[in-house]
């Protein structure tokens, strides 16, 4: 096993640290910057995710890596300082994400496939040289009638192996994001059993493609009902439900569970963190790698106004800050 992978992907998830998912494509940058009034252009996104990475305290204490588009990886501050030298000056991490985007799979209506394999050795080489020690893949999971289909979800586990076992040869630790959505309407017990077959097919591909899960970090989303249930579930529902599912199919060699918000609100994120951790009794760490439930409050600050970015920067190293305490267990309402 490689010193330098595991060494990476412990301080990814150390002790009330966790990664900021900063990696919008363009077209969801631009999203997001449609809904708080901001024209997506090149100076706006580095403006914004400088005045992320410049966020001292934050940065410092709560965030032990941060996912970056390519065009980020890439990118000055306005003084001419690489985005990337921000993030380590930090102490920080910085890491790239690498999947080309989930896109409708041939024969399987309504599922997708992760694009991106093709090339990507020599893309990760690159990256390294820029300065990525950590890569994200993301496969996405509907839940619908008559889906997730065996096929589909076999397709999308094959390619996250493939993609972390690039990864590892390249030195770079791969975070391995299968990530069930919490879109329709179906109940908590519906996503436990599409989020427990799911880890059970990723695993096994792991171990196929010879993946060292000690060198790895996973993603997965937490188990909750449909954002359209009719039933929706408490916060201590979610945890057990949650660590129920990851103990039966997460491996202990596995360092550390960092999860994605998923659409759920910054609160209920931080919350249901805060009462697995709490639950106690677990082989790895969990902690977070959130994009919208780190990034909601700062957009919204900030506004796309310079007089801002102080405020958007108060609201961002509150959220990590609440964060932080929920991965430690410390957090109260
Ligand atoms: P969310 O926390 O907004 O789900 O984003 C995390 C992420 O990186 C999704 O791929």
């Amino acid at each position: 096993m490689n010193a330098e992978l595991e060494t990476i992907a412990q301080k990814m998830v150390s002790d009330g640290k966790g990664i900021l998912a900063a990696d919008e494509s363009t077209s969801t940058i631009k999203k997001r910057f449609d809904a708080i009034g901001v024209e997506s252009t090149e100076e706006n996104r580095r403006d914004y995710r400088e005045l992320l990475f410049r966020s001292d305290e934050a940065m410092k204490e709560y965030i032990s890596g941060v996912i970056l588009f390519d065009e980020t990886l890439r990118q000055k501050a306005k003084d001419g300082t690489p985005l990337v030298s921000l993030i380590q000056q930090a102490g920080s991490i910085p890491g790239i994400k690498v999947d080309a985007g989930a896109k409708p799979m041939a024969l399987f209506p309504g599922e997708t496939i992760t694009e991106g394999l093709d090339g990507l050795a020599g893309r990760l080489k690159e990256y390294y040289d820029l300065g990525a020690r950590f890569a994200k893949w993301r496969a996405v999971i509907d839940i619908g009638a008559g889906i997730p289909t065996p096929g589909a979800v076999a397709a999308n586990a094959h390619a996250l192996a493939r993609y972390a076992a690039l990864c590892q040869e390249a030195n770079i630790v791969p975070i391995v994001e299968p990530e069930v959505l919490m879109d329709g309407d179906h109940g908590i017990e519906r996503c436990y059993e599409v989020t427990e077959y799911v880890l059970r097919v990723v695993f096994g591909e792991l171990y196929q493609q010879r993946v060292a899960l000690e060198g790895m970090v996973l993603k997965p989303n937490m188990v909750v009902p449909g954002k359209k249930a009719r039933t929706q579930a408490s916060v201590a529902q979610v945890a057990e439900q949650t660590v129920r599912v990851l103990k039966a199919t997460v491996p202990a060699a596995v360092p550390g569970i960092a999860f994605l918000s998923g659409g759920q609100s910054d609160e209920d994120a931080t919350a249901h963190l805060d009462a697995m951790v709490k639950l106690g009794n677990l082989p790895w760490k969990l902690t977070y790698s959130y994009g919208r439930a780190l990034q909601a409050a700062p957009q919204k600050a900030w506004s796309g106004k310079a007089e801002n970015v102080a405020a958007a920067q108060a609201a961002f190293t509150h959220r990590a800050r609440m964060n932080s305490l929920a991965a430690l267990g410390r957090w109260s309402a």
